[in-house]
Formats: C-alpha cells, sequence, structure tokens
C-alpha cells in the first residue's frame, strides 16, 4: 500500500516486510522490529525499552517524530509519511574505548545500501553526516546508556527520502533527499532492513577487528579530502588547517604548518578563505 506525494509513490512503513526481510538476511542475532505512526524520538523508545528487554535487539522506526534529535542538541525535522527515521540497540561486547568508529560505520553502511540501489553522488562528511551531491541526505546520532550494567549502543538514523514541499531545515551545506533517484529508492521498508543488516554486520566486522578494515573505503567517500576545513565543538573553533583523511581509529587528522592533529569529536565544515 503506498501513499502518492510529489507525483511519485511513497511505501508505507511495513512492520512484516521489514521483519521478513532482515530475518531472511541470515543474521546470527534476531531483532525485534516495533513500527510506529508517530513517536517523540526513536532513539528515546531504544534507550526507554532496552532497559526492559535485557538481551534482546531491538528497532524502531516511525513514520513521523515529533521530537527528533539531531547531534549537538539539535533537532532532526522529521514530517510524516516521507523519510527515515530509525534507531536500533546495539549489544555485546561494546566497551567506551571503540564506540568512537561506529559512527563512521553506520555512514559509510548507508553508502554501501543506498549506491547498491543505483543511487550516484554519495559522499561522507566526517564524522557521521551522508551528503548527496554535496548536501546533506542523512544524519546518525549514536548514544550509549547503562541497562544491566551492560552498555547498550543506541544507533539512530535519519535520511530524507521524500521531504513534502515548503518544509523549512537549517543546515549550513543545505539538504538533500532521494525524491530524484530511482523509484526503486523510496521503498523505506527496503531501505530500513537493508540499512539494518549491513550496520549490524559491517559493527560485528569493526569490533571484532579493528575500523582500519573500512579506512580506505570511508576515505574513498570523503567529501572534503584534502580541503581547508574547521572544526567546531560547541560553537567554539577548535581545530583548522588541511583535511590529511583519517586514522585507523577513525578520527580526524588535520594538517597544519604545526603539524598534524588528531581530532577525537567536533563539526566539520569547509573553510572558505583564510581568514574565516
Ligand atoms: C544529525 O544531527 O545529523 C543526526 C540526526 C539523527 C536523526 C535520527 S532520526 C532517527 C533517530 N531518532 C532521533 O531522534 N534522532 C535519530
Amino acid at each position: 500500500m503506498g501513499i502518492i506525494k510529489n507525483q511519485k509513490q511513497v511505501f508505507s512503513l511495513s512492520k512484516l516486510q521489514i521483519q521478513a526481510a532482515i530475518d531472511r538476511s541470515g543474521l546470527k542475532n534476531k531483532v525485534n522490529v516495533h513500527v510506529f505512526e508517530e513517536i517523540d524520538s526513536t532513539n528515546q523508545w531504544i534507550k526507554d525499552n532496552s532497559l526492559m528487554v535485557g538481551n534482546e535487539q531491538l528497532l524502531c522506526v516511525a513514520e513521523s517524530q515529533s521530537s527528533g534529535r539531531g547531534r549537538s542538541g539539535r533537532s532532526w525535522v522529521s514530517p510524516e509519511q516521507s523519510n527515515v527515521y530509525m534507531s536500533f540497540s546495539y549489544l555485546p561486547g561494546v566497551s567506551r574505548n571503540n564506540i568512537s568508529p561506529l559512527s563512521l560505520v553506520i555512514g559509510l553502511a548507508l553508502v554501501r545500501v543506498l549506491s547498491r540501489k543505483g543511487v550516484l553522488g554519495l559522499s561522507l562528511k566526517w564524522p557521521n553526516d551522508v551528503l548527496l551531491n554535496g548536501k546533506k541526505l542523512a544524519g546518525i546520532l549514536i548514544e550509549s546508556q547503562l541497562s544491566n550494567r551492560e552498555l547498550v549502543m543506541i544507533i539512530g538514523i535519519g535520511v530524507n527520502v521524500r521531504m513534502p514541499v515548503g518544509i523549512d531545515i537549517d543546515s549550513d551545506i543545505g539538504w538533500a533527499d532521494l525524491s530524484n533517484e530511482s523509484s526503486e529508492c523510496l521503498d523505506r521498508n527496503e531501505i530500513i532492513a537493508d540499512l539494518y543488516t549491513e550496520s549490524m554486520t559491517m559493527i560485528s566486522k569493526v569490533l571484532a577487528s579493528d575500523f582500519s578494515i573500512y579506512k580506505a573505503e570511508w576515505k574513498s567517500y570523503d567529501a572534503f579530502a584534502n580541503k581547508a576545513i574547521k572544526v567546531i565543538d560547541r560553537g567554539v573553533v577548535t581545530n583548522s588547517g588541511i583535511n590529511a583523511g583519517i586514522d585507523e581509529n577513525g578520527c580526524l587528522l588535520i594538517s597544519s604548518p604545526a603539524g598534524v592533529k588528531k581530532v577525537y569529536s567536533g563539526d566539520v565544515s569547509l573553510r572558505l578563505n583564510k581568514h574565516d
């Protein structure tokens, strides 16, 4: 069943379809899929519910979010029946030390999934924005909490599939959606199931070894490779220089006359001129 938006069909979310596709994928750990018409935030739902379900893995998706959360305390615009809003928990064996590359891994998982569907023009902006033709297509918010003394990762992903006309989004690089891509891309159920499967597979691999297995692939999509950039953390410019890529752990490397610095967190933007 679908609804017609801006002349193209957008398929409604289907718990059955998502659950069946994930079950068929052969992932070792089972997941319980929960679909909502409206929710405050899918990340919040996973936080609230992972406390109750113990070791069960959860995937929460919604048609809309009333309080969608973005990074650095920003909100995430989440109109109904247009986009992907999904969150899932990851439980086994994650320590605080190896959390940081996870966000890079999820960005890469999304690029893999959308590339397989024929989407061109994808790139990655450190640490975890996915861009389409240089504009923000998707964002990733990773949170964590202790549940029964185990660290639970909450991985939230928002993908703009077909933004309704007239939506206003505050973004320094502008935003994009998949509406000009092939109609195959518009089945959000497929995107969600594929993205969940790809993410879980890649997370398991990175935790079994380290991020270096994905470093070259991530760098091949780096939107700002060799560009003059600045890093802003909580409103303050903390670093600036030339983007020298990422290291084995997914940290950003910035080269300046003072040497090469490692950056662990922050938002990256282009430095438009040397006085900026
Ligand atoms: C960013 O600021 O780039 C991260 C945006 C993350 C948005 C997603 S939508 C699904 C999940 N639930 C939320 O409240 N936020 C994340």
